[in-house]
């Protein structure tokens, strides 16, 4: 073995061997960021001219891992083509010289209703990990969750925040500690919860598996500090196994009202699909929920979430808010999620992409593109404010 493999191998504790999404594996290396092939962040005028940027800038691991969908990844083609397969009806004539892109979310008022998803390990994307995307949403005016898997202390983060930080959690099997962390984030200044219930196993990833996917052994994950790591801590199960000992697989009705009598801040839950669990949601104590398909990650062939978001706001009935993410990249889907019933859209991959190329101005550059294009949809629909942006603008 070559003196630089032995060297990554042995930087490589059992602990932080590898994702919450792939498999214990021999490695190349996850970092390698090519800072110098500096970009005029105007010529990317568009999410999808990130998308093919960010392949310069960060390893092909980290790529791969940012890419990733289920499986054959069909839903993961679905997320944009079921948006690119609804057309829009637009109306002229109308006085579109204000548009009004105001919205209320738990009590709270947004400049527009675009949000950052939770997403894991963003120091895979660029060293300054969450703090250089916190930094981008503090420019755009936009809300940023924090995921459990974060490489940032949630102090850090809402430290640094001018806006309203949320935070994601991955329950955990040992409930003491599971209230733990909700204490320290809520302690911390965060303004709403977002449990995650699509994930008591975790998806088939084949591009993390055939890329030999693992995090860096200087990698460390705050919000777990205290976790009882010992030599069967993977996130991955072994061979012939599906649970990991990171996500618990017991979680049920129950734990969301334990977590709800006690939760100060606003709770939702993220991962919906299924009509008949928003119906429960609304007698669990939420505060709201998120249909999401968690980007396409887990489960392969369940519908693109914008397929699934009606039904949902249709059995939820205004009883709570519904917001939505998977496949926003165009500032008309915004406005096809929130024709369909949607609160806010959120995306994930757009800003990490963002994140890849430029730091705090490339989160900053993604969400201003999107919020400008939703502003464009808007009036060349004649819908001059959130609330008359109804199903009549789908053709
Ligand atoms: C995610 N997602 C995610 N979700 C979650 O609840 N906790 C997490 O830690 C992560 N981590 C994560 C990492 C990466 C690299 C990606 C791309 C996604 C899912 C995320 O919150 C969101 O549901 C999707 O990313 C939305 O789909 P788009 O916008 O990426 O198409």
């Amino acid at each position: 073995m070559a003196d630089s493999e032995m060297e990554l191998k042995n930087r490589t504790s059992d602990k932080l061997k590898d994702s919450p999404d792939s498999p214990d594996c021999e490695q190349s290396e996850p970092l390698d960021f090519k800072r110098s092939e500096r970009i005029d962040l105007s010529t990317l005028v568009s999410l999808s001219d990130f998308e093919l940027a960010v392949k310069d800038f960060i390893s092909p691991m980290a790529y791969e891992y940012l890419l990733a969908g289920a499986s054959d990844e069909v839903t993961l083609g679905w997320n944009r083509q079921s948006f690119n397969n609804l057309r829009l009806r637009p109306r002229v004539l109308i006085d579109v010289s204000e548009i009004d892109t105001n919205v209320r979310l738990l009590g709270e008022r947004l400049p527009f209703p675009i949000l950052l998803a939770p997403c894991a390990y963003q120091r895979l994307f660029h060293e300054e990990g969450e703090l250089a995307t916190v930094r981008g949403a503090n420019q755009a005016k936009a809300i940023f969750t924090l995921s459990t898997m974060g490489t940032t202390s949630v102090e850090a983060v809402v430290q640094e925040a001018t806006n309203a930080v949320w935070f994601q959690l991955y329950v955990q099997r040992d409930k003491a500690f599971t209230k733990s962390i909700i204490q320290r984030v809520e302690d911390a200044g965060v303004k709403a919860l977002m449990i995650t219930v699509d994930t008591p196993v975790i998806g088939t990833r084949n591009r993390e598996t055939r890329i030999k996917f693992q995090l860096p052994s200087e990698f460390e994950r705050p919000q777990l500090s205290g976790f009882k790591w010992d030599d069967s801590t993977t996130h991955r199960p072994r061979d012939g196994e599906i649970y990991s000992s990171l996500f618990d697989p017991k979680l049920n009705w129950k734990d969301v009202e334990w977590m709800c009598s006690f939760a100060r801040v606003p709770v939702l839950l993220k991962g919906i699909l299924n009509p008949d669990d928003a119906a429960i949601a609304c007698d669990s104590g939420v505060a709201g929920v998120i249909v999401s398909n968690h980007g396409a990650r887990n489960l392969d062939t369940v519908p693109a979430a914008i397929d699934a978001l009606p039904e949902v706001v249709e059995r939820i009935a205004g009883r709570m808010p519904v917001l939505m993410d998977g496949g926003v990249r165009r500032g008309t889907d915004v406005l096809k999620a929130i024709a369909f019933g949607a609160d806010a859209v959120f995306i994930g991959r757009p800003y990490l992409y963002g994140l890849g190329v430029a730091g705090a101005a490339g989160v900053a550059r993604v969400i201003n593109i999107l919020r400008n294009e939703f502003e464009m949809a808007m009036a060349l629909t004649g819908c001059t404010s959130i609330e008359k942006i109804g199903k009549t603008v789908i053709w």
